[in-house]
């Protein structure tokens, strides 16, 4: 990484030119860009491990503000007070929603962020199209062909962009349903409009100046209808899938952006935001066990409900109370804690911490286990448990704790369902099948708390560890119940 930076210098002399005019472009703003580029590519290197993310959010932080300086500094396309305005205005729209969102509303708000990101890249595209001049994008008189399937391209990912996110944002706020809309021959359908998408984009490439603008209009027209129809017939259990690969997507539309606009850091960062992306969506799709075609061609889950459905069925289950738990608790040697959605509704982290901190005084291990998919984000209980200072070295990842709930006293269970649910090892039909899961049935006690047996995890299923032998449950609100097991434990 660091070799990258020292050569930067000697990449800004062989400076690019902008693709369609064969301008040189400035060698000093293509090393500023070069430069920033290496620090976001050292901000995700932090970001991938907890210890490392304050760093690596720094990095981040940095390489920005020199790529923002750098197109202020060198600002060809619009008055500085007109990007003043436009900083001003999304910085304060983004600062409001940024503090009242909720961690729990996370989820759509990334995918509603998502979508502005596509949007303006369909902007920029059209403003490209219709004041090429401006863009430095004019050649002979009018547009050349590879900036024209530059633009056709950023204008068609951003499309699909805008409209699948303003779905995966409808269905995660449950402004619409979050179960699949399967529509007859809707693989025809999707594999028809992208090959008309393909099809337009050349013929727009080739067309001359007269001819260009209903070709523009269809593909902008279909490429919305295409992220629309993409994305309805995914169900609400994949939706997280889908908000990473969106995410993807909107790098990939950024990245044909910076082509068009010949920008090197807008290349550099849709790359490293697309590519990212597509590798979170492959690896949520296998701590899923499902497959990213299987996801994005949708319909999976159609019984499943996000965050809705009950339990069908009343079978006799074991309930205690918060003295019961913290005297089994203290008699443990090892205890493993695995936190779900709940904990995050209930903002329990604090008191949790407190329960572990009182545990190990009185020499009881306690390690967290981590699925990648609890919660509604990736990395959902890592920023939860790291808010509270659980320290690093006691959060464990499902393949590295799995094999030790034959040795752990206590399973206890906090918010957590889907992901401690066996129909996902052993019912074919659960929406669940294949996801890989807690052994929470070897360990000797499991404590699964929950408020009510009425409610169901994300995916609107039962969950047979409610009924085992070994199993106590503790019907409370998270924090609550917590906070009277450490009053017990005192
Ligand atoms: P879930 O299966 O969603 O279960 C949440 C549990 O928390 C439920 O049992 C619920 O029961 C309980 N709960 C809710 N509020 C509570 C509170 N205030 N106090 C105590 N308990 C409370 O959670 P999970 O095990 O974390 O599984 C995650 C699921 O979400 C998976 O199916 C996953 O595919 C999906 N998903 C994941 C993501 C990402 S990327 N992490 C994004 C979207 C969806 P009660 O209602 O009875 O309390």
């Amino acid at each position: 990484m660091y070799r990258l930076l020292l050569a930067a210098p000697f990449l800004a002399l062989a400076a690019p030119a902008h693709a369609a005019t064969g301008e040189a472009v400035n060698p000093w703003v293509a090393l500023a860009y070069l430069v920033a580029g290496v620090f976001f590519i050292l901000a995700l290197r932090g970001l991938s491990s907890p210890s490392t993310s304050r760093t690596g959010n720094r990095f981040g932080i940095i390489g920005m503000l020199i790529a923002v300086v750098t197109t202020l500094v060198t600002h060809d396309i619009a008055n500085i007070a007109e990007i003043g305005i436009a900083i001003f205005l999304g910085g304060i729209i983004g600062f409001t929603i940024a503090r009242r969102i909720a961690m729990t509303a996370m989820p759509e708000l990334v995918a509603g962020f998502h979508s502005l990101v596509g949007l303006a890249a369909v902007l920029v595209g059209w403003a490209a199209y219709l004041n090429p001049g401006a863009f430095g994008l004019l050649v002979d008189g009018g547009i050349s062909p590879v900036s024209k399937v530059e633009m056709g391209l950023g204008i068609a990912i951003g499309a699909i962009t805008f409209s699948g996110s303003v779905i995966a944002f409808a269905k995660l706020s449950g402004r619409m349903s979050g179960s699949p809309i399967l529509l007859p021959a809707r693989h025809v359908i999707n594999l028809g409009t992208l090959a008309a998408i393909l099809v337009l984009t050349a013929l727009f490439a080739m067309a001359g100046p007269s001819e260009t603008m209903p070709l523009i209009v269809a593909l902008t027209v279909l490429a919305f209808l295409i992220g629309f129809l993409l994305i309805i017939p995914i169900g609400g259990a994949d939706m997280p899938v889908v908000v990473s690969m969106l995410n993807s997507y909107s790098g990939w539309a950024a990245a044909a952006m910076g082509f068009t606009l010949g920008n090197t850091a807008m290349i550099i960062t849709g790359a490293l935001v697309g590519s990212s992306g597509a590798i979170l969506s492959y690896i949520m799709c296998r701590a899923m066990n499902r497959s990213f075609i299987s996801v994005i061609a949708g319909g999976f889950g159609a019984d499943a409900s996000a965050g809705g459905g009950e339990a069908k069925e009343q079978r006799p289950y074991k309930q205690g109370s918060a003295a019961d738990a913290a005297f089994m608790l203290e008699q443990a040697e090892k205890v493993i804690i695995i936190p779900g959605y709940g904990m995050a509704v209930a903002q329990a982290q604090h008191a949790l911490r407190e329960m572990a901190d009182l545990l190990e005084e009185k020499g009881v291990e306690v390690k967290y286990a981590i699925h990648p998919v609890a919660g509604r984000m990736p990395g959902h209980m890592n920023v939860l448990l790291a808010e509270a200072s659980v320290p690093y070295e006691n959060v464990f990842e499902l393949e590295d704790i799995n094999s030790e709930f034959a040795q752990a006293d206590v399973a206890f269970i906090i918010g957590a369902n889907d992901v401690v649910n066996p129909a996902a090892k052993t019912d074919k039909s659960s929406p669940i099948y294949g996801m890989p899961v807690f052994d929470v049935d070897k360990a000797k006690q499991v404590f699964f708390i929950k408020r009510s047996m009425g409610g169901v995890g994300y995916a609107g299923v039962d969950n047979d560890v409610f009924y085992m032998d070994q199993t106590m449950m503790l019907l409370s609100d998270a924090k609550k119940m917590v906070e009277e097991i450490v009053k017990a434990l005192d």
